[in-house]
């Protein structure tokens, strides 16, 4: 078996059976089945879905690895260090999917302060009698604060969505305090981050998922926030502590939390679908049709260039 181009399956859009063509030979298999574990001897590039963690000994079992790319943003599932010390390069997709990731947290956002779920759930079951004056009443965005955890491009997006629903964003980052964020029709100050949660109505994780935002939400943080504050997580499950998150929202202190992502995905907390006041997404943040095929594009591209 030759194998140049190892991946788990196609990705959106032509590019990936493009680099094929141009870089004979591709071979698709399921992520650490046995085909896929010998093809690793000889693979020069290796392509890995964000669902697929890829270890330091899969690099060891890879010894002409040139190319380590992932189908995501988010890095947090690849032996970076490693890759670096062995001169492996890196690619990943930033930049092409900030708007439908941003678009994803104003729908949960949307889907949970409006009752969205319930109501359509509600029309489905045939139980509805009727427009009456008290009926799955939501709660209003305009003049509220919205914390938002990472200043980059997403969080970025994410402010400007919820500058034109009328709410004030506020920042923290990993670079910690500063000056305000530009985020284009407007500027938000940065705060620390128990500043942040304490004013907080809505808080929407946007920050990469490290060693040092592991557990950033965790109980002591998520306490900090006002009775009936919302939550939404598009970024990393292991950002937010969700057995605290589900606590909290059981005591009645949380308004809401809205989940694209889980610590264990895809298991799921059982306690997350017994929960009130959920929503919650099977990590869709980037699941549009252009999006997708973009990030191929770009994927493609950055492992073309490493192929030379
Ligand atoms: C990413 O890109 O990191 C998303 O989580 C999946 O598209």
């Amino acid at each position: 078996m030759s194998v140049r181009i190892l991946a788990t399956s196609p990705l959106v859009g032509p590019a990936l059976a493009d680099l094929g063509a141009r870089f004979p030979d591709l071979l698709l298999a399921p992520f650490r089945s046995a085909e896929w574990t010998t093809a690793l001897s000889e693979t020069e590039v290796l392509v890995a879905m964000v669902s697929e963690p890829i270890t330091e000994a899969d690099l060891d079992a890879a010894p002409n690895l040139k190319a380590l790319g992932t189908y995501s943003v988010g890095v947090n599932h690849l032996p970076l260090k490693a890759c670096q010390a062995r001169g492996i390069t890196v690619v990943n997709t930033p930049g092409v999917l900030t708007d439908a990731t941003a678009d994803t947290a104003l729908a949960l956002l949307l889907a949970l302060t409006r009752r969205v779920a319930e109501g359509e759930a509600l029309v489905r079951s045939g139980a509805w009698k009727g427009w009456a004056p008290d009926q799955l009443l939501g709660t209003g965005l305009a003049g509220k604060t919205c914390g938002i955890l990472g200043s980059g491009p997403i969080g970025q997006a994410f402010a400007r969505r919820t500058w034109a629903l009328g709410m004030a964003p506020v920042f923290w980052d990993r670079d910690g305090q500063g000056g305000d964020v530009d985020f284009g029709p407007g500027r938000a100050p940065r705060m620390i981050l128990p500043d942040l949660l304490s004013r907080s109505a809505v808080v929407s994780l946007h920050c990469p998922l490290t060693d040092q935002t592991r557990g950033l939400l965790d109980r002591a943080a998520l306490e900090r926030l006002p009775d009936g504050a919302v939550i939404i997580n598009t970024a990393r499950g292991g950002i937010l502590d969700e057995h605290a998150a589900i606590d909290l929202l059981g005591a009645g202190r949380l308004g809401g939390v809205g989940l694209d992502v889980y610590d264990r995905e895809p298991e799921v907390n059982p306690r997350w679908l017994q929960a009130p006041r959920a929503v919650l997404l099977p990590h869709l943040g980037s699941a549009t049709v252009e999006t997708r095929a973009a990030m191929a594009g770009l994927l493609c591209d950055g492992l073309a260039a490493a192929l030379g």
